[in-house]
């Protein structure tokens, strides 16, 4: 019935059978060669393409640590799931089938890596020039480790690279470096990182290290400024993060207004700006302070002088003179006119004279003066004693001034002129009050 053609024609279906149909059958395995950080979860997807019939898979390992893993099989696909993957699952995965007799098979290599957290670096309290400090850096739960390397930079130059020359190890681990840093004067200011990187995909993770204000200094360290002129200091501290600068004078509550820019500015010195400033630099680390102690320099003030006694002064009372300067630095002098040498009792910002049971011939004119490089000041009173027999409080009699007057022998002509017109003056404000 069949013909020499007819069998060549079914050999001819059978070979194109083997060609087209059965030997174009398939594996395809997704994905090859995954990277997968520990704690996720891995699906690998086996499947035969171009098979007619529903074929059945196997999945192996080298090892076998897939039992607890999940299979999900759809005709000619196959679903591997391992999920929260661990170190252990780092190793070959094979899955296996065969299509009408045909054996397909193909392996994924899964290389598992833990690098979970940026490195760790403690709070520096502060970087010294020239002072040695033990760094540490701590990278925790690090997979494989004979992968991981850590390196120190200032800014961006590398300063010391920790090539991990460990065996494999099969667990995740910590792992710490230790770098000795000595900053020079011109490497302060510079950030000190430390970055950890798994050479397996390149990630890598840095952190800068937090450190304190090491040393605070000032752009001048002259402090003296004549009255009325200007002068600005600027304080300087290195810290990461960068320092808070300000500037304190001693026994304020509020910082000095202009310190914000790590200045501290005074302008038009006066003589209530002299003394200690503090420039204290902090940040969430720590902080350190300077003292500067501002000098004024000047002509002094007008010193003041004051009288214990108010009123008229009678012959035998005691008298106190105080003679008080509140500008900058001076000699205080107190004296009589025509008597240069000092009487009063002083000390830095007063001078006292009294006078006790005082007479008529202590009566005349008192100068406190105020004295430096700079200048002298002086301010006078004119003290008058009245004799204690002419008692008279009478403004309307002429009369009753002279006789005491008259008793005030040592006075001038022209003092007892004065004095007259005082004493009206005086008598005046007690009439009205
Ligand atoms: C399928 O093709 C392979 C070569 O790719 C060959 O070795 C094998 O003999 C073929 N199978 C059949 C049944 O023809
Ligand atoms: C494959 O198996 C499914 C059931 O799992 C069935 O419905 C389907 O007909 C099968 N296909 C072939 C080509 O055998
Ligand atoms: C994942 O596995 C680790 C141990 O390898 C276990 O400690 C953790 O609880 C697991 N996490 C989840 C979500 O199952
Ligand atoms: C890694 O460090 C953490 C925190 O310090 C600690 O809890 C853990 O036990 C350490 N792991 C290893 C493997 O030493
Ligand atoms: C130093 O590092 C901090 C972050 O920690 C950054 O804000 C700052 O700009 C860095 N400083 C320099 C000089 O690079
Ligand atoms: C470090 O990681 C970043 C992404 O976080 C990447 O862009 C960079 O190339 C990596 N650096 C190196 C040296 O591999
Ligand atoms: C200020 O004085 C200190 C020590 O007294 C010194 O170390 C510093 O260099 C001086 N600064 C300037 C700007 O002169
Ligand atoms: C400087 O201060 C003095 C006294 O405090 C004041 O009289 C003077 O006007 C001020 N000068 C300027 C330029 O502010
Ligand atoms: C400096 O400033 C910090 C932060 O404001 C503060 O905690 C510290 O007490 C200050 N130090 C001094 C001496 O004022
Ligand atoms: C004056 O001072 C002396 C002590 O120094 C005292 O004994 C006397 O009573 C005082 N006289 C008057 C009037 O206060
Ligand atoms: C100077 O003496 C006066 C009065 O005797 C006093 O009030 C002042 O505090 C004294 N000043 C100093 C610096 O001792
Ligand atoms: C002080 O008073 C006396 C006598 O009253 C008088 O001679 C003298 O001129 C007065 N001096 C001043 C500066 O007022």
């Amino acid at each position: 019935m069949c013909g020499v053609k007819c069998i060549t024609f079914m050999l001819w279906v059978y070979i194109l059978n083997v060609i087209t149909g059965e030997n174009n059958s398939k594996m395809e395995l997704t994905p090859l060669s995954p990277v997968i950080h520990v704690g996720e979860d891995l699906e690998i997807t086996c499947r035969v393409t171009d098979c007619p019939v529903n074929v059945t898979f196997t999945w192996t390992s080298a090892t076998d640590k897939f039992l607890n893993a999940e299979i999900k099989n759809e005709h000619t696909v196959s679903h591997l799931l391992i999920r929260n993957i661990s170190v252990i699952h780092s190793e070959t995965v094979v899955c296996k089938s065969s299509c009408e007799g045909k054996p397909l098979q193909k392996t994924s290599k899964i290389k598992i890596f833990s690098f979970p957290e940026d490195p760790v670096l403690p709070k520096i309290e502060s970087l010294i020039a020239n002072q040695e400090k033990k760094l540490i850096c701590t990278v925790h739960n690090i997979y494989p480790l004979e992968m991981f390397h850590i390196e120190w930079f200032r800014g961006d130059k590398s300063l010391h690279k920790e090539e991990l020359d460990s065996k494999h190890s099969d667990h995740v681990q910590n792992y710490s470096s230790v770098f000795n840093y000595t900053p020079s004067v011109d490497h302060l200011g510079k950030n000190i990182s430390c970055k950890a990187t798994l050479d397996l995909n390149h990630w890598n993770k840095t952190t800068t290290a937090e450190y304190g204000p090491g040393t605070v200094t000032v752009s001048s360290n002259n402090t003296m400024v004549k009255l009325g002129d200007h002068l600005e200091i600027t304080c300087h501290a290195d810290g990461n993060p960068k320092p808070t600068i300000l500037w304190w004078k001693l026994g304020e509550t509020e910082p000095e207004q202009q310190s914000q820019n790590h200045k501290l500015i005074i302008s038009n010195a006066s003589w209530s700006q002299a003394g200690w400033y503090r420039c204290n630099a902090s940040n969430n680390v720590g902080s350190q302070q300077m003292s500067v102690n501002i000098i004024v320099v000047g002509p002094p003030n007008i010193p003041k002088i004051q009288l214990s006694h108010g009123g008229e002064l009678k012959e035998g009372e005691n008298l106190s003179i105080f003679c008080s300067s509140d500008g900058g630095p001076a000699e205080l002098k107190l004296y009589r006119q025509s008597q240069s040498a000092a009487t009063g009792v002083r000390n830095d910002s007063a001078v006292l004279l009294n006078i006790s049971s005082i007479q008529i011939t202590d009566a005349g004119i008192y100068i406190c003066e105020a004295k430096n490089d700079f200048g002298t000041e002086r301010s006078t009173m004119n003290i008058t004693v009245k004799a204690q027999h002419s008692i008279s409080r009478n403004p309307d009699l002429p009369v009753a001034i002279l006789p005491a007057v008259g008793s005030v022998s040592l006075l001038t002509a022209a003092g007892l002129l004065i004095r007259h017109c005082r004493k009206q003056a005086r008598s005046n404000i007690s009439t009205i009050l």
